[in-house]
């Protein structure tokens, strides 16, 4: 699949409030996209654009060739989806939690044991989703999203509220799916999430994308300093141009070994985000 989610120029309000204001975004098959923008800036709202579960007031998009307008039960099939609203029924198991998921889709029983075992929630398949840790909810809601073996996965902030561990074992799970051809589009508030799982990145802010490209690209094209940072074994610091003229004295550096790190001072995401949007990622 080459394009796998593309959008021409979406907007959508509510009430007077524009809150998608002309989204185009070209997504390929087979990567990691994330979403990333301030608490309120749409990220929720293009996805459910997406999945057929709001319409857009302008603009079109599209998942693979087929108008997000015009999906039909067979299209949901192509494509998971874990949000906040996916609400799990906390005294049913997790098994029985899958099995309603099952009915409702016309799946066989296979497909609650495959998609426990993908997020290693075999053990609990008899543990009511209420008694499960945070980890486990967050595994359980993908299992859900993994039963019809889809072609996508919309993740709407799939480590939201998780320790750094639990929020590791999703992101194993997400990029073990990534390596079996599936396309993720997610959203989160974390940047080193953003940094470690997506191939493209874009910027929602105010309605309109104001970034996109590579994590290390967008990095690199905020690098105003454009410096090296560089920590001698005396103890010392020095900076030198990133440029040719400090090629002769870096060499030196590294030749006689008195160069221990050398740093660019390309910023990392959250200060380019704050720079952009001038509010704060997680805020
Ligand atoms: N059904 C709705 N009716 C009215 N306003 C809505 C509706 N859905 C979303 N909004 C508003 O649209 C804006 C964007 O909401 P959305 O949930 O898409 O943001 P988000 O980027 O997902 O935020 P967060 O990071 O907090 O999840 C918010 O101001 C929200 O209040
Ligand atoms: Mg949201």
């Amino acid at each position: 699949m080459n394009c796998a989610i593309r959008t021409e120029g979406i907007v959508k309000s509510f009430g007077s409030r524009t809150v998608l204001d002309g989204i185009d975004l070209d997504i390929k098959g087979g990567e990691i996209f994330g979403l990333l923008g301030p608490s309120g800036a749409g990220k929720t709202t293009l996805i459910k654009i997406l999945t057929g579960q709001l319409t857009q007031d302008s603009g079109t998009s599209y998942i693979g060739r087929k108008d997000t307008r015009k999906l039909t039960g067979a299209d949901h099939k192509r494509f998971g989806i874990t949000m906040d609203n996916f609400g799990l029924y906390d005294r049913l198991s997790c098994y029985e939690n899958l099995l309603t998921f099952a009915r409702i889709h016309g799946l066989p029983k296979s497909s609650i044991t495959d998609a426990l075992a993908k997020v290693g929630l075999s053990d609990a398949a008899k543990t009511p989703a209420g008694k499960l840790s945070k980890g486990m909810t967050g595994r359980l809601k993908l299992a859900r999203a993994f039963m019809t073996d889809p072609d996508i996965l919309f993740l709407d902030e799939p480590t939201s509220g998780l320790d750094p561990v639990s929020a590791d074992e999703i992101h194993r799970i997400i990029l073990s799916e990534k390596a079996r051809g599936k396309t993720v589009f997610l959203t989160t508030h974390t940047m080193t999430e953003a940094e470690k799982l997506c191939g493209h990145i874009a910027l929602l802010n105010e309605g309109k994308i104001v970034e996109y490209g590579s994590p290390e690209e967008i990095c690199r094209r905020y690098d105003h300093q454009r410096m090296l940072k560089i920590h001698l074994s005396d103890g010392r610091d020095m900076e030198l141009p990133h440029n040719s003229d400090a090629a002769a004295a870096l060499s030196e550096l590294i030749v006689s070994g008195r160069a221990e790190t050398i740093h660019t001072t390309e910023p990392d995401l959250e200060t380019v985000f704050m720079e952009l949007t001038g509010k704060e990622l997680s805020a």
